[in-house]
């Protein structure tokens, strides 16, 4: 019969690792899945489970939606791929202007990650300046610069006021020791990092809610003052909303907080989890990759605008825009806030549930957390009970103490108790073992 350990001995004979996403790795093996559909993954050998990954986040509208997957079968069975236009692209656009306040102009590419270096170029070109400031512990993928200070140790963090900037993995250009590390929301030392770095500083680029490591909010007095900052220092600002775009508000984060960057990255609930992300701006801004207009900045890709995934993005985005989605996620995280607050109560366990948007992340720590250096003392071994005991009641959490957990429209209460029960039994056994 066929099992994870098995397609595991198989898939290392020609993959690192067996997997291509290092963050899908678990000892002793992956689980590798065979399908999914609404809340639930299945995986190759049958076992069905509570999905609280939800695909990075990205799926909001649960698995194998029929209005999705019925655009994007439409979109296979006209036989294109790439490589053109659509009208399922301009109706995405289209969809997002209607859906996000202030709305500039937008580009497709495919992955955040490239959706960022996309953002840096424009601001680079803007600004004529090199160096990026991002805030400790985000994460806002792979690029280089970008790619510094995330899950960092104890030891590599640096000074609370002058953060380090820590490559997050090894090969990196050297450009990424440049990177200007922000201690998030503290605003004095913030400001006082920008005012230094002033000259060089091309953009700053920010997670209004850190949700790689769990669940930030920043505060509302801390990105104004980024806002006015930057706009003062002629820093581009620009808000990465891979994670918080159409779950915080249908206009994501910049709805909630009534502050609007220059520029704005998307992805993830976009499309419901089909492969693409966006960069909105001023169109002023935006006009620099206008291939019409000679703009300067390249925008080029085989994938970009992907006839599946703009087919993916036109079909969810309706689904998104009213709030009712966001409505009803908030009401399924009350319910785990609630469960989660009274059953640690009972057991004598300080942890802090912190969400929105169907985010949520339990914190292993007496207050919320408000940013990296508070998070990290979260207790790794108490998150490690409670992922091992979810997954004995067949709710997948991720792996990682520090990541985000994810609820979707298809989740239900009796999901959300079927996740209380495991944490009531996780609780019990944390008080047992202090
Ligand atoms: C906030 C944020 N920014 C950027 C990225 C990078 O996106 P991608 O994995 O599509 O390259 C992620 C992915 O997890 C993310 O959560």
């Amino acid at each position: 019969m066929i099992s994870s350990r098995a397609l595991y001995q198989r898939a290392t004979r020609h993959v690192p690792g067996g997997v291509h996403s290092n963050t899908r790795f678990q000892a002793p093996h992956p689980t590798y899945f065979a399908r999914a559909e609404g809340a639930h993954l299945w995986d190759v050998e049958g076992n069905r489970y509570l999905d609280c990954t939800m695909g990075n986040g990205s799926v909001l509208l649960g698995h194998a939606h029929p209005q999705v997957d019925d655009a994007v079968c439409a979109a296979v069975r006209s036989g294109l791929t790439t490589g053109v236009e659509t009208e399922a692209a301009v109706v995405a656009a289209e969809l997002m202007a209607r859906i996000i306040p202030d709305f500039g102009k937008v580009r497709f590419a495919n992955t955040g990650t490239e959706a960022l270096m996309h953002a840096l170029a424009i601001a680079r070109h803007r600004t004529g300046r090199e160096k990026v400031a991002k805030a400790e512990g985000s994460y806002h993928g792979w690029f280089d610069p970008l790619w510094v200070s995330t899950w960092a140790t104890a030891e590599q963090v640096g000074p609370a006021e002058r953060p380090a900037a820590p490559p997050s993995s090894a090969g990196l250009s050297k450009v990424a020791a440049d990177t200007v590390v922000l201690p998030y929301n503290d605003l004095d030392a913030t400001e006082r990092l920008l005012r230094e770095h002033a000259a060089e500083l091309a953009a700053v680029v920010v997670e209004p809610v850190l949700i790689d490591i769990g669940f930030i909010p920043a505060t509302a007095e801390y990105l104004a003052m980024l806002r006015a900052l930057t706009t003062e220092l002629g820093i581009v600002l620009i808000f990465d909303e891979l994670l918080t775009g159409f779950r915080l508000a249908p206009g994501g984060a910049r709805q909630v907080y009534g502050i609007v960057p220059d520029l704005t990255t998307y992805g993830k609930a976009l499309a419901n989890g089909y492969p693409i992300a966006a960069v909105e701006g001023a169109a002023e801004l935006m006009a620099a990759t206008d291939p019409s207009a000679g703009g300067p900045v390249g925008w080029v890709g085989t994938y970009n605008g992907h006839g599946t995934a703009v087919a993916a993005t036109a079909a969810a985005l309706p689904l998104l825009a009213d709030g009712t989605a966001q409505g009803y996620l908030d009401k399924l995280g009350e319910r785990l806030r609630e469960g989660f607050g009274e059953l640690a109560g009972r057991h004598g366990i300080p942890v802090v549930l912190a969400g929105a948007g169907g985010h949520f992340q339990p914190y292993f720590l007496p207050a919320p957390a408000t940013g990296y250096r508070t998070a990290m003392a979260s207790d790794a071994r108490r998150y490690a009970i409670l992922h091992k005991t979810a997954r004995e009641h067949g709710v997948l959490l991720p792996a990682k103490p520090l990541l985000h957990a994810a609820l979707s429209t298809a989740h239900t209460e009796d999901d959300v108790d079927l996740l209380l029960g495991a944490a009531a039994e996780a609780f019990a056994t944390m008080e047992r073992e202090t």
